[in-house]
């Protein structure tokens, strides 16, 4: 009896806190995709009214640049027009890698630049979390390109980041976390040849054209004035996690705050401590 109780103690002790139960890899998946990593901002469609979570996944945003037009196609579970017919291993490459199974590239508007970075056990999670998402036929108009421009990894992202070293560390968390959301493919400060990473980390001021009219990246650097240096962390979580910004304006699309709605309040700490150390820009 005596060892019993002591088991049941450890048992206990090692829950995370709140007390919830440990989740399962297709919960894990289910946290990854439909929150900070917000998958359905690109592949779920957008109707009159917001997503059609009713069609969720199954296809979504057009792309279009000088050299190619793409569709976020259906990834759903469907045989014929999604994903249901690809191995694990398969839906694996085109996430980490951007390969499909017949070998041609994705475009790089699929973040895979910034998906090497994710761990074994996430990645197994979201395949898990993809195989339960229920199948919808749909089709995407087909993909057209005269050049795919060469995609590099996100720097600091060309390895996973195990999760011992991100229990350790909140803010290597956050660049974990900050990575996997993609947040720097739109707040980095975009030159002729593309993203600068190196030199506008943070920066912002790419724009988005939509049915909402056209929104701008923001700084989210730690400059004082044109930043978020002289912002508290309770009002950068709020904007990150409501859309709701300093001044109390509502961010428009396509800032992903409808899913970072969903994240864990540690999950969004740690967000913010990585951004408190990005340079002023
Ligand atoms: C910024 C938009 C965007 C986000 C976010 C995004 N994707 Fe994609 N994804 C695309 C586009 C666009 C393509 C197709 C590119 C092409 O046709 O060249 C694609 C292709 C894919 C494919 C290949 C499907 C096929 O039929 O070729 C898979 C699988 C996929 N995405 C899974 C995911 C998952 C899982 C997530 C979240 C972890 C995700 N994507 C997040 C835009 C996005
Ligand atoms: C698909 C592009 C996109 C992604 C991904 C994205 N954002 Fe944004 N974000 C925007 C745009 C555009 C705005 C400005 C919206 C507006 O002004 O209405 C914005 C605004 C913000 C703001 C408000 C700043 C201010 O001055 O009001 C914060 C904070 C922010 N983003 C943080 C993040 C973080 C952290 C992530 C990743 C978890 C992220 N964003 C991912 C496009 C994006």
């Amino acid at each position: 009896m005596v060892g019993l109780g002591v088991a049941l103690a450890v048992a206990a002790g090692g829950l995370p806190a709140g007390g919830a139960a440990a989740e399962s890899s297709a919960e894990r998946g289910d946290y990854l995709v439909n929150t900070v990593m917000a998958c359905g901002n690109c592949h779920t469609p957008v109707g009159p009214n917001g997503p059609m979570m009713e069609r969720a996944l199954s296809g979504g945003l057009r792309f279009e640049t000088p050299d190619f037009t793409v569709h976020a196609p259906n990834i759903t579970q469907d045989a014929a027009t999604g994903i249901g017919g690809w191995s694990d291993a398969e839906i694996k490459r085109a996430i980490v890698e951007g390969v499909r199974p017949d070998g041609a590239l994705l475009a790089p508007v699929m973040p895979t630049t910034f998906y090497q970075v994710l761990t074994g056990d996430d990645l197994d999670a979201i395949v898990a979390y993809l195989r339960t998402v229920p199948a919808v036929e749909a089709t995407t108009p087909p993909r057209s390109f005269s050049a795919l421009p060469e995609a590099h990894p996100f720097p600091g992202a060309e390895a996973p980041i195990p999760e011992a070293e991100r229990a350790a560390d909140v803010v290597r968390n956050g660049f974990y976390l900050a990575t996997i959301a993609h947040c720097m493919e739109c707040h980095v400060a975009w030159t002729p040849t593309g993203p600068d990473p190196v030199n506008g980390l943070g920066a912002g001021g790419r724009e988005f054209p939509g049915p909402w009219g056209v929104s701008v990246a923001s700084n989210i650097t730690s400059h004082p004035e044109h930043g978020l240096g002289g912002w508290s962390d309770e009002e950068i979580a709020r904007a990150i996690t409501t859309g709701v910004s300093r001044d109390g304006s509502r961010l428009k699309p396509p800032m992903g705050f409808g899913y970072y709605a969903g994240m864990t309040p540690e999950d969004v700490g740690a967000i913010v401590a990585w951004l408190r150390t990005l340079p002023p820009r």
